[in-house]
């Protein structure tokens, strides 16, 4: 296949087979987020490139090598969004929000652009669910948006995840510890890698997390940032912990966390796995109190996460967590002749506008052996076949297609109405079977032992 077909190097397509399985998710945390207060934000997939270097930090590597930038036709320097922060914060600004009652909390669901090396869980063009939320810098804020992480990944029926906190302090604090930092790993510089090399001066905190053998060896024994919080930083995580404790969410602290953009201060977590490959970080966040002033706003704390919408899905389906089936088609009306076609076409469409249902006629002009294969195909609920001894006898046959049962009924003028009816009055029917079925088992599992 030439370059001209085939999609660009890290970037995926979703396709109908699998859709279903973004949208409930994207449902799911959606209606999370909201149940946490959230309100969607949606802002551009592009931005100005110095929002990224101002805010990400010019001396990191998305800033420095995983960018998609370009010159638009007008000269300015734009890049695509390689994360869902920083254009939040801008539009917040932007709209004179940080005027509102605090605190403001967002939350988005949108493709993010990085350059990097596509392996499983990594790619060029991702989605993030994120949230963002502003105005407390109480530590209970920061155990409920860890806690609406969780809530998501359980919902989702993820179980091996494992939550990770430390806390990166204040810039006094790391003012201190990144001096105490820099000698230690000065001292074993020739084990380091040529990466950690270049961050020596610039980000000394990121060695601590390179993957790197030689330099996770030289990170084992390094200084830890807790040793050096300041009383109010070391306060505010002693609250966290506390407020996690009593959430009852179950954590590590890891004083290696210390993520990959500067915008971070305080709390910063990451919810992993091992089973996804190399790329176990599903969800990352922290604190940011700095940045709203830092792009020109008042001085307001914050922080947030983001979700990465391919692991979290890859991360399901190792899982073998259920994704919730989009309905089936309700209704598959059939016909035999042209003009029972138009009919059948009819029937479908008051269906759908007039009582919302999903129904389907023959578009092929396939026998009726073959329409009927196809209402099986689509899960169809109810058939029905419309031919010509159907309109001479003002007659048709509704088939319930999970039980089989046949009902016939008059097309006069209010059938459509009486099919509509029949057809919600049989899934319910059915639904309540289902749940005395249940209702059965459970009390059965319930039944005292003799
Ligand atoms: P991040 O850790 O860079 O943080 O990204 C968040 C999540 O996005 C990661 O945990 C991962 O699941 C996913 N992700 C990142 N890069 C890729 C990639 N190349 N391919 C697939 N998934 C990826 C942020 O972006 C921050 N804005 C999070 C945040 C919000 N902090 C505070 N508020």
């Amino acid at each position: 296949m030439g370059n001209l077909t085939g999609a660009p190097r890290g970037t995926q397509d979703i396709l109908p087979a699998n859709s279903y399985k973004w949208r409930y998710v994207e449902r799911v945390v959606a209606e999370e987020a909201k149940a946490f207060g959230y309100r969607e934000i949606r802002t551009p997939a592009f931005e100005h490139t110095e929002l990224f270097s101002r805010s990400v930090g010019e001396g990191t590597d998305v800033v420095q090598k995983e960018m998609y930038t370009f010159s638009d036709r007008g000269g300015r320097s734009i890049t695509l969004k390689p994360e869902g922060t920083a254009g939040v914060v801008r539009a917040l600004l932007e709209h004179g929000s940080f005027n509102e009652p605090l605190p403001i909390k967002s939350f988005y669901i949108t493709p993010c652009f990085r350059y990097e090396k596509p392996q499983a869980g990594r790619m060029r063009e991702f989605h993030q669910f994120g949230v963002e939320a502003f105005g407390s810098s109480s530590p209970l804020i920061d155990a409920e948006t860890i806690f609406l992480g969780q809530s998501i990944l359980s919902r989702l029926g993820i179980t091996d995840v494992s939550l990770q906190i430390n806390s990166i302090g204040c810039p006094a604090c790391r003012a201190k510890y990144r001096e105490v930092l820099q000698e230690f790993l000065t001292s074993r510089k020739e084990m380091l890698c040529d990466t950690c090399l270049g961050r020596l001066d610039k980000n000394p905190m990121r060695i601590l997390d390179c993957k790197n053998p030689d330099c996770a060896e030289v990170a084992k024994d390094a200084p830890h940032i807790l040793d050096y919080l300041c009383k109010e930083c070391q306060e505010h995580f002693e609250g966290v912990k506390g407020a996690l404790d009593t959430l009852g969410v179950s954590y590590t602290i890891n004083p290696k966390i210390v993520r990959g953009l500067d915008y971070y201060t305080r709390t910063v977590f990451e919810f992993t796995t091992a089973s996804i490959g190399s790329q176990g970080a599903v969800c990352g966040g922290g604190r940011y109190d700095r940045l709203v002033e830092e792009l020109g706003g008042p001085s307001i704390p914050a922080l947030g996460f983001g979700m990465g919408l391919e692991r979290l899905i890859l991360l399901m389906e190792c899982n073998n967590c259920a994704f919730e089936e989009e309905a089936p088609c309700d209704i598959y009306i059939g016909s035999m002749g042209e003009a029972p076609a138009q009919i059948a076409a009819k029937m479908a469409a008051s269906l759908r506008s007039e009582f919302g249902v999903y129904a389907e006629c023959d578009l092929m002009g396939r026998s009726v052996k073959a329409q009927m294969k196809y209402a099986n195909k689509i899960g169809a609920r109810f058939s029905a076949v419309v031919g010509e001894t159907e309109l001479e006898q003002k007659k048709i046959t509704i088939k319930n297609m999970v039980s089989g049962e046949t009902r016939e009924m008059t097309l006069d003028k209010d059938f459509i109405e009486h099919l509509a009816d029949f057809m919600a009055y049989e899934q319910l029917y059915n639904s309540c079977e289902d749940m005395e079925k249940r209702f059965q088992t459970t009390f059965q599992d319930k039944e005292p032992k003799p």
